[in-house]
C-alpha cells in the first residue's frame, strides 16, 4: 500500500479575499462542492492506498477532522507543525513517524490545494512512479507547460517526452525551482522540460537519505521533534522547541533540485494548482467572452474578466470591463488587473502591517 501524505499548512495569501490566515484556500470550495482539500482526500483514498498521513498547523485541526469526516475518511495520523516550515519539514517529519511503523513504506506527497479532475489517469501515473520509487528513486510527476510560468518548479527530461505522454518513468537531468522569466521562457521553447505537479512519491528511507546527505542538521531538528512529540486528542503535536530551530525552506530547494536520484513520470490528465485569481479564472471555464461570473455576479459587455460574489446577498455588476478580477466577500473586495492579481500576496502583507 502507498501512504498518502497530505500538506495543508500553506496560507494561500494569493487568493485574498476568499483564502484568510484563518481559513485557507484549500479548505474552501473553489470550483466544486468539496473543498479542495476534501477532494485530494477523497482521489488518495482508493485500493491502492492506506489511510492519509495529514500534516497541518494547530489552527487548522478542527477543520480538517471535521472535513476528512465529511467525506468518511479516518486519518492514519494528524502531525500539527508548531509553527509552518515551509514543506521540507512538514514531509520529513510525516516520513520519518511513518518510517518508525514501517521503513520501506512508499509515501505519495500531496498538496492539498490542487485541481486533479481525472482520477484514473492520475492513478495509473501513481502506479508507474510505485514501481520506480523501490528502486530508491525519488520520483516526481511531470506537467505539459502551456506558458512560461515562474511560479513552479521545471523537470529537465534527458530526452523530449513521447508525443501521447504515456506514464512512463525516466530519469530527471535537472530540477529547477521557480525560474526567472527568462529561464522559464528559454524552458519553455525548448520543448524538453515539463512543470513539477509538486507531488512526490517515494519510500521513506530513500527520502531520509536524500536528507542525511543535503540536510543533516534539518533530519537531526525534525527527528528530535518527531521523537519528542506528543499525542493530544487524536493529533500527534511536533515538539516546539526543535521544530522553532528548523530552516524555512521547501523540498524543492532543500532536496529535489540537489538529489541524483530523481526519476519523473509525465501525468497528461488536467492539472492545475489554483496558485492565484489568474489560475481560478482560467479553470471556471470561461466563456466566449472569456467572462466566468460565480454566485450573485453579472457580467455586461466584459471580456476575459472573472466576477465573484462570496455572498448570497452582495450581487457584482461589471460593465464593459477587461482583464479585471472582482472578488466581493461580505467584509472585503478586491479589484485587479488579470495579470496583476498575485500581488494581492504583497497587499495582504501591507494590510497586516496596517493591523
Ligand atoms: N503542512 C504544511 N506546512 N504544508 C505546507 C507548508 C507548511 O509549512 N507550506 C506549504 N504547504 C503546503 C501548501 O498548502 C500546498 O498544499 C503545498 O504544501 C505546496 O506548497 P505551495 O506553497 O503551494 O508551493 P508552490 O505551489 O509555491 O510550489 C510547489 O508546487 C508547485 C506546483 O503546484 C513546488 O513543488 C513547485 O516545484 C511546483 O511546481
Ligand atoms: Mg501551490
Amino acid at each position: 500500500l502507498i501512504h498518502p501524505v497530505i500538506l495543508c499548512g500553506g496560507s494561500g495569501t494569493r487568493l485574498w479575499p476568499l483564502s484568510r490566515k484563518s481559513y485557507p484556500k484549500q479548505f474552501s470550495s473553489l470550483t466544486g462542492d468539496t473543498s479542495l482539500f476534501q477532494a485530494s482526500a477523497l482521489r488518495l483514498s482508493g485500493a491502492a492506498f492506506a489511510a492519509p498521513i495529514v500534516v497541518t498547523g494547530s489552527d487548522f485541526r478542527f477543520i480538517v477532522t471535521e472535513q476528512l469526516a465529511q467525506v468518511e475518511i479516518a486519518p492514519a495520523a494528524i502531525l500539527i507543525e508548531p509553527q509552518a516550515r515551509n514543506t521540507a519539514p512538514a514531509i520529513l517529519a510525516a516520513a520519518l513517524s511513518l518510517h518508525a511503523r514501517e521503513p520501506g513504506a512508499l509515501m505519495l506527497v500531496a498538496p492539498s490545494d490542487h485541481v486533479i479532475p481525472d482520477v484514473a489517469q492520475f492513478s495509473a501515473a501513481v502506479e508507474a512512479a510505485a514501481a520506480t520509487a523501490r528502486q530508491g528513486n525519488l520520483v516526481t510527476f511531470g506537467i505539459r507547460p502551456d506558458r512560461a510560468e515562474t511560479g513552479y518548479g521545471w523537470l529537465e527530461l534527458s530526452t523530449q517526452p513521447d508525443v501521447d505522454f504515456a506514464p512512463v518513468a525516466q530519469p530527471l537531468a535537472q530540477f529547477v525551482e521557480k525560474p526567472d522569466l527568462a529561464t522559464a521562457q528559454m524552458m519553455f521553447e525548448g520543448g524538453k522540460h515539463l512543470w513539477n505537479a509538486g507531488i512526490f512519491l517515494f519510500s521513506v528511507d530513500t527520502l531520509i537519505a536524500a536528507f542525511e546527505t543535503y540536510q543533516p542538521e534539518m533530519l537531526e531538528q525534525t527527528r528530535a521533534a518527531v521523537a519528542q512529540a506528543e499525542l493530544d486528542l487524536g493529533f500527534t503535536r511536533l515538539a516546539g522547541e526543535p521544530w522553532a530551530a528548523l530552516d524555512d525552506i521547501s523540498i524543492d530547494y532543500a532536496v529535489m533540485e540537489k538529489a541524483p536520484n530523481m526519476s519523473v513520470v509525465p501525468y497528461g490528465g488536467v492539472w492545475s494548482d489554483l496558485g492565484g485569481w489568474e489560475a481560478v479564472w482560467r479553470d471556471g471555464n470561461p466563456d466566449a467572452q472569456g467572462v466566468v461570473t460565480t454566485g450573485p455576479a453579472t457580467a455586461i459587455d466584459c471580456t476575459d474578466t472573472l466576477l465573484r460574489s462570496e455572498s448570497e446577498t452582495l450581487e457584482v455588476v461589471g460593465i464593459g470591463l477587461k482583464d479585471i478580477v472582482v472578488v466581493a466577500m461580505p467584509d472585503a473586495v478586491l479589484v485587479a488587473h488579470k495579470d496583476r492579481a498575485q500581488e494581492v500576496k504583497t497587499a495582504v502583507t501591507a494590510l497586516k502591517a496596517k493591523g
